[in-house]
């Protein structure tokens, strides 16, 4: 059983800083996918109380719902579609500031303002995406971008 997460305040550097080591032991060892994606989820909710965080998965011509945290949200998008399908289409990371401002941003739910997805690569082809909701607004960086990808890089696929 793994030890309870050690939640430091400070700045966002901070945070990442102490969370990734954490993370890092979490997965350490364990082999299963759907383990080891769940535990990242509740890993950086319990440490930065985002409204969501989750993981979709490429499955044919559609990202499907994968381990997140958080409330219900939509199981199936298409490539292109949203922030999720268009970070999957580009294979690039999508800071979205407001997602008010992003063209057809799929609104799983109101509350989110603000939002990060990041691909995840399995030999230079997108795997899955992950995806950070704020209910405010302008909430993720370069910051978050550089540690997110190392907590990304950890994932054994
Ligand atoms: N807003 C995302 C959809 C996923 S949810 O927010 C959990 C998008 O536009 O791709």
């Amino acid at each position: 059983m793994a030890d309870d997460l050690q939640i430091v305040k400070g700045d966002k550097t901070e945070q990442y800083q102490n969370l990734i080591p954490q993370i890092k032991s979490l997965l350490f060892g364990e082999p299963d996918l759907i383990a080891n994606l769940a535990n990242i989820t509740a890993a950086l909710k319990e440490q930065f109380g985002w409204f969501w965080v989750g993981f979709y998965i490429v499955k044919e011509d559609e990202l499907v719902l994968g381990p997140f945290q958080g409330p219900v949200a939509c199981t199936r998008i298409k490539k292109g579609r949203g922030v999720c399908g268009s970070s999957w289409d580009k294979a690039a990371t999508l800071i979205v500031p407001d997602v008010e401002k992003f063209p057809g941003h799929i609104a799983c739910s109101s509350i989110s303002k603000s939002e990060i997805v990041l691909p995840v690569l399995k030999n230079g082809i997108v795997w899955g995406v992950l995806d950070v909701d704020s209910e405010l607004l302008n909430q993720f960086d370069q910051i978050d971008q550089f540690y997110l990808e190392q907590i990304l890089a950890l994932i054994e696929l």
